[in-house]
């Protein structure tokens, strides 16, 4: 941890965190895409829509009465989108001993038990604030977080090197995908990356030019790197899942992907986000749609910068974490949250062209800011 990093985690305080997405479907099931699935599910839902919840950030030491409402939500499942806990050691011990202490947490313990739950990891959980590939015990902070999370021991996101990496598809059970074959059904497919493991270094402007330059407009100490966020091998199983055929891609990221520019460790910082974006358009890819984690504010951003159909990013931080210095984000559309939240995406298949409705919730299940588009408004390729 280099200086400015132990600014950022002493003065600051700011830490990356794994949003928890949400995936539920009313009267859905999880159909397995990689890898077997928790086969849990609130059926409470109408037929034919699907809802997806989703948030960051809980500190395994702290209250978590935001799921008080997130346990009224109907829904089939729940993603973890990172700083699960707050880990910070190189104790795998002291690891394991967080994660059961979040495992005991009442709300959590209650989700758990009525829905399928999915988890990709952030800084925080990972090991080490903003840590990256040089993080010394990440194979053995690997297994703790996938045998918490209930991974099956044969999915693939345990014996791959580079990363815990994993796809999941959510689809109505009241859809005979054999029948309509997955492309024809109402299927979504969840990708969730790993940001961690082969991240390289991280570039900073400075202690000093952090504190005349930076602090004061609330922005974090990093610059642009060189670098790469992902393993080429990682990019290449991205690239193959971004062509698999369900109508609607949620990529879960536990790093911001569109804002820009926040001075903290995000997407923005890496030259090859454009790699993600050039894919899309590569492959006429419709319906990406990116939720993240990591700030302990929430957001809602729109980039619509030489792509054919606007990028959407819902960031909702924290379960329990909250961070008042806002940072600037320019693609920002919705204000921002600076309370604890957790997001929703909810997809109304009943439709002809099926309407989608985002956004964030507060601690009562209050909708805070919110977006209603159509699936048409993602999908501008013909087949
Ligand atoms: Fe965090």
């Amino acid at each position: 941890m280099n200086n400015i990093r132990r600014l950022a985690t002493k003065t600051l305080l700011v830490s990356s965190c794994f949003v928890a997405l949400f995936v539920s479907g009313f009267i859905g099931s999880v159909v397995a895409a990689k890898e077997p699935s928790p086969a849990r599910s609130l059926s409470l839902q109408t037929a034919n829509v699907t809802h997806i919840l989703f948030g960051s950030c809980s500190h395994q030491d702290k209250a978590m009465p935001i799921f008080n409402a997130i346990l009224q939500e109907p829904a089939d499942g729940f993603i973890f989108l990172g700083d699960n806990i707050y880990g910070d050691t190189e104790d795998m011990q002291e690891l394991a001993q967080k994660y059961k202490k979040l495992g005991q947490n009442p709300g959590v313990n209650a989700l758990r038990s009525k829905v399928s739950v999915y988890a990709i990891w952030d800084d925080h959980d990972f090991g080490e604030n903003d840590a990256g590939k040089q993080y010394s015990f990440k194979a053995e902070s690997k297994k703790i977080m996938l045998d918490f999370w209930n991974v099956p021991e044969d999915s693939p996101r345990r014996s791959r090197e580079d990363g815990i990496y994993g796809s999941y598809v959510i689809s109505p059970t009241n859809v005979d995908i054999e029948e309509a074959g997955v492309s024809g059904s109402n299927a979504i497919r969840v990708i969730l990356p790993d940001l961690r493991y082969m991240r390289d270094d991280l570039e900073s402007v400075g202690l000093k030019r952090y504190q005349t330059e930076r602090k004061h407009k609330d922005m974090g100490p990093y610059t642009y790197s060189k670098g790469s966020m992902l393993s080429e091998q990682q990019w290449q199983w991205i690239e193959i899942e971004l062509q698999q055929p369900e109508r609607i891609k949620i990529i879960g990221f536990s790093l911001q992907l569109i804002a820009d520019f926040t001075g903290w460790e995000s997407w923005a910082n890496f030259t090859d986000r454009q790699r993600l974006f050039d894919l899309i358009k590569k492959h006429r890819v419709n319906g990406v749609f990116i939720i993240s984690g990591d700030t302990h504010w929430g957001e809602i951003s729109k980039f619509n910068t030489n792509m054919d159909y606007p990028l959407w990013d819902v960031t909702s931080s924290g379960l329990t974490e909250e961070w008042k210095q806002v940072s600037p984000n320019k693609h920002r559309v919705s204000g921002y949250t600076d309370e604890v939240n957790y997001g929703f995406f909810t997809v109304d298949w009943n439709l002809q062209d099926p309407s989608i409705h985002f956004g964030l919730k507060d601690l009562k299940g209050t909708v805070v800011m919110q977006q209603n588009i159509t699936l048409s408004s993602l999908s501008p390729y013909q087949p």
